[in-house]
């Protein structure tokens, strides 16, 4: 405990060391999406549940039914023929009771009953014939059925407008959805299951009627208590689970922390070992009292479940015994009973314990079936995308009073930016962090859409052209580029996947971006795996990966390349090599930068100063020095710092007193 306190008051000597703030530092979770099914079913009443297994039931049908018709068909026609042959086996068992009960000699009543008997095994082997039949179309379906339900996902979540992203509500309902993704096999699977348990019984209720309507309230009796004791049980174990719900979250969170790569470093560096292990030990140890109380309920309620089971068998036990009795009924029909009294409760508890997985795993799905429809909102306009036309070779790219408001932002990322580019000029924007460069260079590269202004390639606006034809077009380098988890000739070949690039186009492109030598230093060259969570992989530094991006920009020789800061980490040597090949291009095609090192844009053929989301100046090196505005104070900053000549004392800028 002191230790604990030891560590966490370290470092903030006004506040007082102790339990209190421990205590604070695994605060209440989010909900977590992979356990709506159990919190579902733990708060739901049996009501709740009956009024919606129809629809559940529906849905699981009807997407195995999409995934694979004959298997679907196989496996409904197999569960009805078990329900019809179960009855029959039951009315066989009778018809073998009756002639085996019936007087005079053993060896006659054997003859007698020999026909029932035959029926009774070829029920019972055909029986089993289809139980072999519906697990394999069973077994069949569930992979048709997964891959039908993640395709339609991914087909989704790799089309949707990027906006979507930013939408917190999104990111949520597309986590949840993926795990309604992988339940719908479950949900197939037990409401098949449910399915042939309810036929099982409706099979044993038929045959009861038929030999002696009576019997029919000795079932109900035996299994109506019984039914409604398992799924209180099951109710209980649920909401055990779902109590548990927020150390299993907290214990996931910690897993994170102390056993995962991201955080070993600063684990180490700052000494948080002993301080998670703690918070480890009183995580597991606060709600062990909730967990104990909700078992000894469970167990109450599953004792007491038994007992009512038993106390409904005897109690139709003693039915039978008053019929026979009474001459209700013959002997061959009570035995009958008690057989089909079994063979219900069996039924019986494959019913229950489908009933509440078919609701949970439900749950589940329908999260998946609402992501898909919300998801349609955010999907593109792709309706006449096929009647639009080509794009031909940029001429120009204007950009007329564009802004763009992030949602729940109060001010516009960019705002009312106007600016032309002409094909093969140089252009660069530059401005201070959070002046809106990435934003206005993402709208041009079309993965944002203006929320006001319009975007003209060669005079039209964007969105009359074919967006695929004019992606081709347009290579982008983003400023959080994604480290790929494949070869580095991959990561490199994918800036222009399309084409299967060859190993010389790959080669050259790397030369460019200063990739080529240190990628053939790596242990298998350009085959190398880039991700450590493979045998074999590898992980580069920050400015090695920023070369790679580089040259996956490079790679397409693309008419419009935008680089936003693709040197932030590269050592000066790459650095400058970098920025001779963005020259290179200068004048043949178009390159927009985005860079803080304000001595690389020098060269640019013009320059666009954004500030707060408005374009403050524009025009070249030259100019904009000239103007002493904003660029020439940003410039004279980072000029003095690599000033020798200069004293310590820093230097009178232009507009000094005014920079925010
Ligand atoms: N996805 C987003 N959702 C909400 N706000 C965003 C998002 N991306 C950027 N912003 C906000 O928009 C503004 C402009 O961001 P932007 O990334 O365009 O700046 P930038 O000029 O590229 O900055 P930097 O030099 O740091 O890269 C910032 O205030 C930022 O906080
Ligand atoms: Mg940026």
């Amino acid at each position: 405990m002191a230790e604990t306190a030891t560590a966490t008051g370290r470092g903030t000597p006004a506040e007082p060391p102790g339990r209190q703030r421990v205590e604070s530092v695994l605060p209440e979770l989010r909900e977590m999406w992979w356990e709506t099914g159990v919190r579902a079913r733990a708060t739901a009443g049996l009501f709740a549940v009956f009024a919606e297994l129809p629809r559940l039931l529906w849905a699981a049908l009807a997407v195995s039914w999409r995934a694979d018709r004959a298997r679907t068909l196989v496996v409904a026609a197999t569960t009805v023929g078990a329900g019809v042959m179960a009855a029959f086996g039951l009315l066989a068992t009778q018809r073998v009771l009756v002639e085996l009960f019936a007087g005079g000699p053993t060896a006659d009543k054997v003859v007698a009953a020999l026909p029932a008997l035959t029926a009774l095994a070829a029920v019972t082997a055909v029986r089993a014939g289809m139980a072999t039949a519906m697990g394999y179309a069973q077994n069949g379906l569930s992979p048709k059925v997964d891959r039908e339900v993640e395709r339609g996902l991914f087909e989704v979540t790799t089309a949707v407008r990027l906006e979507a992203f930013d939408a917190d509500a999104f990111a949520d309902d597309m986590e949840r959805a993926s795990r309604g993704a992988e339940s719908t096999t479950s949900l197939v699977q037990s409401s098949m299951n449910l399915l042939a348990g309810l036929a099982g019984l409706l099979a044993v209720a038929v045959a009861v009627v038929v030999i002696h309507p009576l019997l029919l309230a000795a079932l109900l009796v035996a299994t109506v208590p019984n039914a409604w004791a398992s799924l209180r049980a099951g109710h209980l174990r649920y909401q055990t689970y779902a109590a548990g719900s927020v150390r299993r979250r907290r214990v996931w969170l910690l897993h994170r922390l102390m056993a995962e790569r991201e955080s070993a470093p600063e684990l180490r560096s700052y000494g948080l070992r002993r301080f998670l292990l703690d918070q480890y030990d009183r995580v597991m140890s606060v709600e062990t009292d909730i967990q104990l109380a909700m078992a000894r309920r469970v167990t109450t309620t599953t004792t007491v479940g038994s007992m009512i089971a038993g106390l409904a068998t005897t109690v139709v036990y003693l039915l039978l015994g008053l019929l026979l009795i009474d001459g209700q009924i013959p002997l061959a029909a009570a035995a009958t009973c008690v057989v089909a009294v079994q063979s219900a409760q069996r039924s019986l508890s494959v019913v229950t314990f489908q009933i509440d997985r078919v609701y949970t795993e439900g749950q589940h799905f329908s999260d998946y079936t609402g992501f898909m429809t919300r998801a349609v909102a955010y999907l593109p306009d792709e309706t006449t995308s096929s009647a639009r036309d080509t794009p031909d070779q940029l001429r120009e790219v204007h950009v007329d009073a564009v802004s763009l408001r992030y949602p729940d932002r109060d001010s516009p990322a960019v705002d009312q930016v106007t600016l032309t580019i002409q094909a093969g000029q140089t252009v660069a924007f530059v401005g201070e962090n959070g002046s809106g460069k990435s934003t206005l260079a993402a709208m041009i590269a079309m993965l944002r859409a203006p929320t006001g202004g319009t975007i003209r390639w060669n005079g039209r606006p964007l969105s009359e052209w074919d967006v695929d034809a004019l992606r081709d077009r347009i290579a982008v380098v983003t400023q959080e580029y994604h480290k790929w988890p494949f070869t580095a000739a991959t990561n490199l070949a994918i800036g222009d996947i399309a084409a299967e690039p060859g190993q010389d186009r790959i080669e050259a492109a790397a030369a460019r971006a200063v990739a080529h030598e240190m990628i053939t230093e790596l242990p298998h060259g350009y085959e190398t795996l880039l991700d450590r969570t493979f045998a074999n992989g590898q992980d580069l530094s920050g400015g090695q990966w920023q070369r790679i991006t580089a040259a996956r920009g490079f790679l397409r020789d693309a008419e419009l390349l935008i680089m936003d800061e693709p040197s932030s980490a590269l050592d000066p040597r790459a650095e400058d090599a970098l920025f001779q090949a963005i020259r290179d291009r200068q004048g043949r095609v178009t390159t927009i930068l985005i860079t803080h090192r304000l001595a690389n844009v020098r060269h640019a053929d013009r320059i666009y100063v954004l500030h707060h989301g408005t374009l403050v100046e524009a025009g070249t090196h030259d100019e904009l020095t000239a103007a002493r505005g904003r660029y020439a104070e940003l410039f004279a900053l980072q000029a003095a710092g690599y000033d020798t000549t200069r004293g310590a004392a820093t230097p009178p800028l232009p507009h000094q007193a005014t920079a925010s």
